[in-house]
């Protein structure tokens, strides 16, 4: 009895999460709706691989309200919202995890979603498209959620392996403009103070990556009175975040005295072990990039087994002979995720429709696409950004007559 109302009251917290997404998603509900009605994915299998959020659920929902069967595994192992898993498995979305999934059930499960044998794959990271790669798996297309997962498929078309078309949804303005820059820079400061509490005025804050990402985290941290240095292997990216104000230096020369170091790059061991031995008594590490591979984590893990949890989310590791204390937040996993609950609403609203939107394009047109990456199609782009102006209430000016034939003259 006392769990079938844990289960209950479980799915009564998923449902009002899922009800409070989709009143601040207005550019997804309006794209979606048209289709909703026709059911224009009724007898289409969609393999999904997301991070198992409230904004999230808002976009399975519509995909099954538009007729399709959704066949869900999570895109991370720590960032699933249990709430929301049960609000949606009640829908009628068949989720592959469980609550205490160990990594290798983690992959098996995107086995699981592939036995299904989906009509289009939607991944974030690269994961799932992996795992069909490797069984050879034809099918009529995928999409792409992340710049890592983007990064990988790249590589793989190079060397000729991709099996289906993929729309690289991550590539469109509208997705990496607002969801890596604002949503992600908020998210990744919300979760760096929700798992520590800590003040971020005075703090001295390294950012590794002045990408999508990185520059909105950097933007978030000054705005909230942190002194920001940016690190970066690009010489145009580092000029750019001079020019915006930042210091810019080697990570080497400000690796011993600043208080967080928040990786952005989606690179392997950017601090590795050389770092970590340098690194202040007392300072916090955290990634904001896709994969946990940012922060060398098998070295913490090897020079201080004993390692513990001075709260949620924290790891205190301690390092050499005078045993400093490093934390580590998330356990080096995207922290804006794990710490927090991901990016917002209204900046998922628009990146999801564009998720939406790729997905019933393929289900369309996959015969006219070859095995290649696309960019999501401009008429969808432009189609989200009018809906996204809407929905803001703003208006703009367009060109008087005299405006648009001033070049040809
Ligand atoms: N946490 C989230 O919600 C979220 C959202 C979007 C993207 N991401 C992930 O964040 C990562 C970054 O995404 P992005 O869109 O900003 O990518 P990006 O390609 O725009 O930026 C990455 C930047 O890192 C720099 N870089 C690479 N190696 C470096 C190193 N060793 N030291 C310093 N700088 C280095 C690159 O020059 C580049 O400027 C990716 O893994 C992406 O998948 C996470």
């Amino acid at each position: 009895m006392a769990i079938r109302s844990e289960v209950k009251e479980k799915y009564e917290v998923g449902r009002s999460e899922y009800m409070w997404a989709k009143k601040s998603m207005p550019v997804l509900n309006r794209l979606t709706h048209r289709f909703v009605s026709k059911r224009c994915l009724e007898n289409f299998n969609l393999g999904i691989c997301l991070h198992i959020t409230k904004e999230t659920s808002v976009l399975l929902m519509a995909l099954k309200d538009a007729g399709a069967e959704v066949n869900l595994c999570p895109a991370n192992p720590l960032s699933i919202q249990e709430p929301i898993k049960s609000f949606l498995i009640k829908n009628g979305i068949k989720i592959f995890s469980k609550k205490d999934d160990n990594l290798l059930d983690f992959y098996s499960n995107m086995e699981g979603v592939l036995d299904t044998r989906p009509h289009i794959i939607t991944d974030d990271g690269g994961e799932l498209h992996k795992r069909a790669l490797y069984r050879k798996y034809n099918t009529m297309g995928g999409t792409e959620e992340t710049t890592s997962g983007v990064n990988r498929l790249k590589a793989w078309c190079k060397e000729g392996l991709l099996m289906y078309p993929i729309i690289a949804v991550n590539r469109s303005r509208t997705k990496y403009l607002f969801d890596n820059k604002y949503g992600t820079g908020q998210s990744t400061i919300e979760g760096i103070l929700k798992t520590t509490g800590i003040l971020l005025s005075s703090k001295r804050i390294v950012v590794c990556g002045y990408g999508w990402v990185g520059r909105g985290v950097a933007r978030c941290a000054i705005g909230m009175g942190a002194k920001v240095t940016i690190t970066e292997v690009s010489p145009l990216r580092a000029l750019e975040a001079f020019f915006d104000g930042f210091e810019v230096k080697p990570l080497d020369e400000v690796i011993s005295n600043a208080d967080i170091f928040i990786t952005c790059t989606g690179q392997v061991n950017v601090i590795g072990q050389d770092q970590i031995e340098k690194i202040k008594d007392g300072a916090i590490l955290c990634n904001a990039g896709h994969f946990d591979v940012e922060i060398d984590i098998n070295y913490l893990n090897s020079i201080d087994q004993n390692h513990f949890s001075p709260r949620m989310n924290v790891e205190c590791y301690r390092v050499g002979e005078n045993k400093k204390k490093i934390y580590l937040l998330a356990k080096g996993r995207v922290i804006n995720l794990v710490g927090a609950e991901g990016n917002s609403p209204e900046v998922m609203s628009i990146s999801f429709a564009n998720q939406f939107l790729s997905i019933v394009y393929l289900s369309q047109f996959h015969e006219k696409l070859n095995n290649k990456i696309y960019k999501t199609p401009k008429k969808i782009e432009r189609k989200i950004i009018l809906t996204a102006l809407d929905s803001f209430g703003l208006k703009i000016d367009s060109l008087t007559p005299q405006q648009n034939h001033y070049f040809k003259t």
